[in-house]
This record gives structure tokens, sequence and C-alpha cells, in this order.
């Protein structure tokens, strides 16, 4: 094409198409299987052992009885688990003290460097609600497999001190108060929305 302007439309529409497949054909990215049906029981959630900021050992039966919104990531993510993380301590600011009526947990994928002293830390600059877990490495496998989280360390190719990234996915997963998952969002969600579906769950 002579055109460049046509050229630049035609790579944009190729990038666009490319990343729609990439969407609709890479499980590893994490999309939930069956999520957003609004039949039958979706497949995630369940059962889990972690422990909390204080290092003592929780687990599901802990946040019973209230909703759930729970988020996974690692405190070193340089933009995204940071960017959901945003998101939702606005979205309970905007709840206001409604945001006492559930439960909002970040999960490490990354429990070597993030003890439970450092997640809880970590959370707590964003938002003093939301609650920090960690474990070992087998819990925290144990979890994401549980909720259908990707994740993976990758080694930071510029390191010379084996410095590493964890490369997840950064979905949040809205449960139910009998560990029902309800909905899922991405960490880009829209604050008002996400504060919308959560008093929903309320
Ligand atoms: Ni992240």
């Amino acid at each position: 094409m002579k055109n460049p302007l046509l050229l630049a439309g035609a790579v944009g529409l190729l990038a666009g198409a490319v990343a729609a497949l990439v969407l609709v054909f890479a499980p590893e990215l994490g999309t939930p299987p069956g999520a957003g049906t609004t039949t039958g029981k979706a497949l995630i959630g369940g059962p889990f052992s972690l422990e909390d900021a204080t290092g003592k050992r929780v687990t599901e039966k802990d946040f019973a009885g209230r909703p759930m919104l729970i988020y996974f990531g690692f405190t070193n993510c340089p933009d995204i688990c940071p960017a959901g993380l945003q998101v939702i301590a606005a979205a309970l600011d905007k709840l206001g003290p409604k945001a006492d009526g559930l439960t909002p947990i970040f999960v490490t994928l990354d429990p070597e460097r993030d003890t439970p002293k450092v997640i809880g830390e970590y959370v707590k600059s964003f938002n003093p609600r939301i609650v920090g877990l960690s474990g070992s490495t087998e819990d925290i496998a144990a979890v994401a497999k549980a909720y259908r989280v990707y994740f993976k360390k990758v080694a930071d190719a510029n390191s010379t001190t084996g410095d590493y990234s964890v490369d997840h996915s950064a979905y949040m997963y809205l449960m139910s108060p009998t560990g029902e998952f309800i909905k899922h969002f991405p960490h880009t969600v829209n604050v008002d929305q996400l504060a919308d579906e959560l008093a929903k769950a309320l």
C-alpha cells in the first residue's frame, strides 16, 4: 500500500485481530471458565489455607458470612497490581461504612518475597480494609488453582542478582457470603462500576 495512513490502519486492524485471538485462545491468561454465565455453578473458588499479616493461619471459613472480593498479585508488580488495588481502594472509599460488610483480599503470587508481614503492610498502603494473605509455595499454588489464576515466575533478563518478576492473570473475583462465585472484573474495572457491583452483593 502506498498510502501510509492506509498501511497504518491495516497494521492497527491486524494488531486488533491478533489481540482478540489471543484473548479468545489464551487460557493461560486466566479467563475464568464459566465466568459470566448465569446458570450452573462456576468452578471458581473453594477452600484455601493461607497466612494473614501476623502469620496466623486463615481459611475461607474465617471470611464466610460476607461477600469477598479476592485479587491476586505481588508487591513488586510495577503496574497491574497497584492499578487494581487502587481501583479496589477507591471503590471501598465510595462504599464508605457499607464496605465493612465485605472482605477485600489480596493474595500474593510471590510468597518467597511477600512474607505475611510484607503483604500486610503493602495492602494497608492502599486501604486499611484490604486483607493481605501469603503462605507457603504450596498454599499459594493451591489457592491459585482453585481460582483459576495463572502465574509464572520469570527471570529478569537485565538482572545480575537473580531478580525475577511474576507473570499473572489479573482478575478480581467477587464471591458470595457462602463462597460461591458471583462475578469477576478486570483490574481496569471502573471504580463506580465495581462499587455498584459490590453494593449489590452486600
Ligand atoms: Ni501484578
